[in-house]
């Protein structure tokens, strides 16, 4: 349970979506301390939330172990109900959702919205694909032999989430575990732990028994949590969202115990506006694609790359465009884009912009830091393809523009990466659509798009982006393990 005057400080139509304490077992527990978690909009501080460490997260795995011999042995229309209801339940509560994800998070109120829609998609599509896991039967080489595959859930799984998507992050890799049959351990982001706090509650109340999700919500502890999840012999699955740094880690730790693993790491996209493209379009979709969430998405176009004959009036269409978002604090009316997460991150936007107007860019609109964790968006022109921001994931609003000459020069500006998570691009002509997409080496491409998220797909990406899918009927396979059968002496 919450303190009144935390649940008081989100202002829900249902204060008791508000927890302050981990989730073990079906109970709500504390821990010896408490951290502090803010609003990004604000600074001010939302509530305290158990700091949960080492000891209760063996816990955790215990009750998951055990949650896991009943969960594992419902039947698939079991879960799918279940799931169902969860799903029913996020939708129905809808508002409050939002509301907690804008208050821990900052993205506006209309986006948060549509991060719970996006959020419960997952239950609703994994449940529908929980009844669908079909097996193999494979023609047997001698007729007194039949073979067959059938497919069994991991066991229980590590989640490891991080704070840009506080919902969506959790279902995505929740909802395709428990649709398999397995039971999981939630280590949610310092940042935004009431998300995950209240996915909890509504799971609780669509029927999802005890055990079978668990929240360990940490601070100070973060990263022994991990390596207890990945080092842990009866955790058998570890999905991780966040830094390749800290995927790279936990994937060293995950070797010990031969885990089956899935990481979404950071990405670097390209977004490749060819001459040919409709520019309208090519900038509604860089918007979409730029500016969601403030920028904060690992698939966000980090280079934008404009061939020289509509550089100029894609760059002017563009800066038009992004002169008239309005930031502030996403629950007031009219505000477009929220703060960043905390100041770090605006150091970081601030940090790339002050970079590569040193290298010779310049600054078509914004450029600035505002008071608080705010940064206006920006768009910059001439940007040089080594520039800090053309390298590194900037995590903030600003658009980087790169003028090219040709196809073959900016597939290889593109590739020149280490990241492969999302690519984009805009023409008319299908050939070089064909042949963009195939070239480009990321996971997930866009083409005459900047949206491209949803439960029906397979997320994830390639090279320091990461292992593994999410979403798709190719997501609830990365919970499950094929188990070949023979049957003799027919
Ligand atoms: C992410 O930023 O990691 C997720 C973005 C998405 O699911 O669209």
């Amino acid at each position: 349970m919450a303190s009144s005057k935390t649940a008081q400080a989100f202002g829900l139509k249902d204060p008791s979506l508000i927890h302050t304490q981990g989730f073990i077992a079906g109970k709500w527990r504390d821990a010896k301390e408490t951290f502090d978690v803010t609003n990004p909009a604000t600074n001010d501080v939302l509530g305290s939330v158990a700091d949960m460490g080492v000891a209760e997260t063996k816990e955790a795995v215990d009750a998951a172990a055990e949650a896991f011999k009943t969960w594992s042995k419902t039947t698939a229309k079991q879960r799918h109900d279940i799931l169902m209801k969860m799903y029913k339940l996020m939708m129905e509560n809808n508002e409050d959702l939002a509301r907690i994800i804008t208050l821990e998070n900052g993205k506006v109120l209309a986006e948060a919205k549509g991060e719970n829609t996006y959020s419960a998609s997952f239950l609703e599509w994994f449940a529908e694909e929980a009844v669908r896991a079909y097996g193999e039967v494979i023609p047997a080489p001698m007729t007194n032999l039949r073979s067959v595959v059938v497919k069994q859930p991991v066991g229980v799984c590590g989640i490891l989430t991080p704070w840009n998507f506080p919902s969506a992050m959790i279902t995505r890799k929740v909802a395709p575990a428990l649709a398999a049959g397995c039971t999981v351990v939630i280590k949610p982001p310092l940042e935004t732990p009431f998300s995950a706090l209240a996915l909890a509650e509504l799971a609780t109340r669509a029927g999802v028994p005890d055990g079978v999700i668990n929240v360990v919500p940490t601070s100070v502890h973060t990263k022994e949590i991990g390596q207890e999840i990945c080092e842990n012999s009866a955790v058998r699955k570890v999905s991780f969202t966040g830094s390749t740094a800290v995927a790279k880690t936990l994937y060293a730790q995950s070797a010990s115990t031969m885990k089956k693993i899935s990481f979404e790491a950071g990405g670097n996209a390209p977004f490749i506006v060819f001459d040919d493209a409709d520019v309208e379009q090519a900038v509604t979709g860089a918007i979409a694609c730029k500016f969601r969430g403030s920028g904060q998405t690992c698939i966000c176009a980090n280079r934008i790359y404009v061939q020289s004959g509509v550089y100029a009036e894609f760059a002017s269409l563009l800066a038009q465009r992004v002169e008239e978002m309005k930031v502030g604090n996403g629950l007031d009316e009219g505000i477009t884009h929220g703060p960043l997460i905390h100041s770090r991150a605006v150091d970081k936007v601030e940090m790339h912009v002050e970079e590569a107007v040193k290298g010779g860019a310049s600054v078509l609109t914004g450029g600035k830091r505002l008071e608080g964790n705010y940064f206006m968006p920006t768009v910059l022109s001439d940007v040089k393809p080594d520039a800090l921001v053309s390298r590194e994931e900037t995590f903030g609003p600003l658009a980087a523009l790169i003028k090219f000459e040709t196809e073959e020069e900016v597939i290889k500006l593109a590739n020149n990466t280490v990241y492969g998570l999302a690519g984009y691009l805009y023409s008319r002509d299908v050939g070089r659509v064909w042949r963009v997409a195939e070239a480009l080496e990321v996971g997930m491409v866009g083409t005459n798009t900047g949206m491209i998220s949803q439960a029906s797909i397979p997320f994830g990406g390639v090279k320091d982006s990461g292992l593994g899918r999410e979403g798709s009927r190719h997501g609830l396979n990365e919970y499950m393990n094929l188990k070949y059968i023979a049957f003799g002496g027919l």
